[in-house]
């Protein structure tokens, strides 16, 4: 079996291939409607190749608004009916997502209590939600009937119902979160079951799937597989098909977790239920399948009819085009950073990838194919991910690239990111770009160093990506005291050299609370004593963007790592470093050999100051992370032509 083979389903309903494009929020519906840049992200990837896309799930009942651009079934028809075209014009399967948040919804859209099977307060939001009433759930029972048939009589494939890791539906089918005395309480299926019935009425023909937690990852009275088991063989009979996912209120990074859980976890579960469900039903496997290899083994294997790949194809939405047209190697990888597909977050951004920052962007962003109307010898300075990404879109475009770094390998600062503990994934953004601006003919000229007279030679166009130089030291450093960047650090272990720091305690100090200071802390930790020393009053902070906050929290003290939180590095001596309470201006000592400095950098700017008429582009600019980076790359190649990489208009 081949992910680009076609997948029968009930009822005769082809999906052109094995690949799912599942459900997730996006950000970019408004008034609780899809719109045109839905349409537009959906089609992209149908146009790449999905068999079935799946729309953002949507709330089948006004009790239900868990996040500002949630979109709402009642108002959907229209967005539903656009999307049903644009990937049936492309060949792909369209289901929508249905579902209701039940107690993790939020309160704040709806102002309306949080409706639940119990009183159970919600673990992440504290939230104690209403225990629903018979009334209550026979309108939302009502309310997912309602939401099938719209979505059918928008011509739409049929539905997925979500009792998944952020749902009603599981509440009701777990010991955690349903602890009623009545019907709906000793029977815990009945729900689902009430629910699926009335979908597949309402639903009149059209598939009907089911997305399940089939593991809580809370034993005592959760969901486990076997418990997963003993619900499908009460369920299935109304689902054609089955996605196999896991997480629930105690673990809701478990559902996309990042690069630090392995790829493919959810394997072993999918072919349990593969193997337990009868074989017209079939059983999609989901959870960071994000390589090829992977799930074309999954397929073979037997663990699964199909694949969900999701963060894969907002990564790259070609996928299996690439596949069909052999040219995997092109495949933009997914690197499971969760850096900019995470949506809730408190900046409310809308979902898009840091090596594919046109996704999301569909509507906005000029496209990077089409060719140049005036070839030019481009020089590219900095063969860092704004650098590459730069030379990859000008080459593309038909330019002649020259990139020039004076380092000896492509990548820049995401070679260094990627030496950091559980970040190795992201070496696979460098080499990817590394390797297409190579098949493109870009020239590649590393380990040299070029000069302002260089810049000033060059006939034609010079982008300048020089990335990112030290900050400045706002801590007073003593003769003798050994300080570092957390850089140069990650820089010497990419070379197989961490050796080379001195014996005894390392300290670091992370002011930024990003993934850095972090990684490079549980890189040292297991062989030696490590102290982190932030600000703020947790470590890490920012991690809550990707959703590694709290995970990341549990390594650092499993590691051992000693945290001074809400402390301010002041000084470094040969043995200490001196922090002050940034509350209290009390002052500590904190035995160190050596400190590392996790915090700001500045722009390596000096050759743009000497041709500030040159465009620059990414640390360059500001430092920041691989997605403005990428974003501001590949900007400055369309500028090139004319296009801004703005309000293009284009899809
Ligand atoms: C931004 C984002 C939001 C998501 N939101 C939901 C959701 O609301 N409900 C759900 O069942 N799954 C949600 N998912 C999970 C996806 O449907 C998919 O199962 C998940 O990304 C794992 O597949 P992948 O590893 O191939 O990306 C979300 C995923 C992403 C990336």
């Amino acid at each position: 079996m081949n992910l680009t083979e076609p997948l029968m389903l009930s009822g005769g309903v082809r999906a052109p291939s094995r690949v799912m494009f599942g459900p997730h929020e996006t950000n970019l519906a408004r008034r609780r409607a899809f719109t045109g840049r839905h349409v537009s992200y959906y089609r992209r990837r149908a146009a790449g190749g999905a068999g079935i896309v799946v729309t953002e799930t949507a709330s089948v009942h006004s009790s239900d608004w868990p996040y500002e651009r949630a979109p709402l079934a009642a108002g959907s028809v229209d967005g539903w009916a656009s999307i049903a075209r644009a990937c049936h014009a492309e060949g792909a399967l369209a289901l929508a997502s249905i579902g209701h948040a039940g107690g993790q919804g939020s309160s704040a859209y709806s102002q309306q209590p949080l409706l639940a099977p119990s009183r159970v307060p919600e673990v992440n939001t504290r939230e104690v939600p209403k225990a629903m009433e018979a009334e209550d759930i026979d309108a939302v029972i009502g309310g997912f009937g309602d939401a099938a048939r719209l979505a059918v009589s928008a011509g739409l494939d049929g539905v997925e119902v979500n009792a998944g890791q952020h749902s009603l539906v599981r509440q009701f089918l777990s010991g955690l979160t349903n602890q009623r005395q009545d019907g709906y309480g000793e029977d815990r299926q009945r729900f689902a079951r009430e629910v699926l019935q009335t979908v597949r009425d309402a639903a009149g023909g059209a598939l009907v799937g089911l997305r399940l937690s089939c593991d809580e990852l809370a034993p005592w009275a959760g969901i486990t597989p076997e418990v997963a088991l003993e619900i499908l063989a009460g369920l299935h009979p109304y689902a054609d098909y089955v996605v196999v996912v896991r997480g629930s209120i105690y673990s809701v990074s478990a559902t996309r977790p990042d690069g630090h859980t392995p790829p493919g976890f959810n394997l072993g579960l999918s072919r349990r239920v593969r193997d337990a469900l009868p074989g017209p039903v079939a059983v999609v496997a989901q959870g960071s399948i994000v390589d090829v290899a992977m799930a074309q083994e999954a397929l073979a294997s037997g663990a699964a009819d199909a694949v969900e790949m999701t963060r894969a194809q907002i990564a790259d939405p070609g996928l299996v085009r690439k596949v069909r047209a052999r040219a995997e190697a092109t495949i933009r990888p997914c690197v499971l950073c969760n850096q900019a597909c995470q949506v809730r977050d408190p900046r409310n951004p809308v979902v898009s990838c840091i090596g594919e920052p046109s996704s999301g962007h569909e509507t906005e962003d000029a496209p990077v194919s089409g060719a140049t109307s005036r070839p030019q010898r481009v020089l590219v300075v900095g063969a860092g991910p704004s650098g590459l990404e730069a030379a990859r879109v000008a080459a593309l475009r038909g330019h002649r690239v020259r990139v020039v770094d004076r380092t000896p390998r492509p990548g820049g600062a995401v070679r260094a990111a990627a030496a950091g503990a559980g970040r190795e994934r992201l070496a696979g953004i460098a080499d990817w770009l590394a390797g297409e601006c190579s098949r493109l003919g870009v020239q590649l000229d590393l380990g040299r160093e070029l000069g302002g007279q260089d810049i000033g030679a060059h006939d034609g166009p010079v982008l300048i990506c020089t990335g990112s130089r030290d900050g400045r030291r706002d801590y007073r450093v003593d003769a003798g005291a050994d300080v570092r960047t957390a850089r140069s650090v990650l820089e010497k272990t990419g070379t197989g050299s961490a050796g080379a720091l001195p014996a005894g305690p390392v300290l670091i100090w992370d002011p930024v609370g990003g993934p850095i200071g972090i990684s490079v802390a549980e890189l040292l930790a297991p062989d030696r004593q490590v102290a982190l020393v932030t600000q703020d009053l947790i470590a890490g902070t920012q991690l809550a963007r990707s959703g590694d906050l709290a995970d990341a929290s549990t390594r650092l003290q499993r590691a051992g790592v000693a945290l001074h939180s809400r402390s301010r590095l002041v000084a470094v001596t040969p043995s200490a470093a001196v922090v002050e309470d940034v509350f209290t201006g009390e002052i500590g000592e904190i035995g160190a050999s050596v400190v590392i400095d996790a915090g700001h950098r500045l722009p390596d700017d000096t050759l743009w100051r000497a041709h500030p008429a040159r465009p620059r582009a990414g640390d360059a600019v500001a430092p920041r992370t691989i997605y403005e980076a990428v974003l501001e790359g590949r900007r400055a190649a369309l500028a090139l032509d004319g296009l801004d990489g703005l309000d293009g208009g284009a899809s």
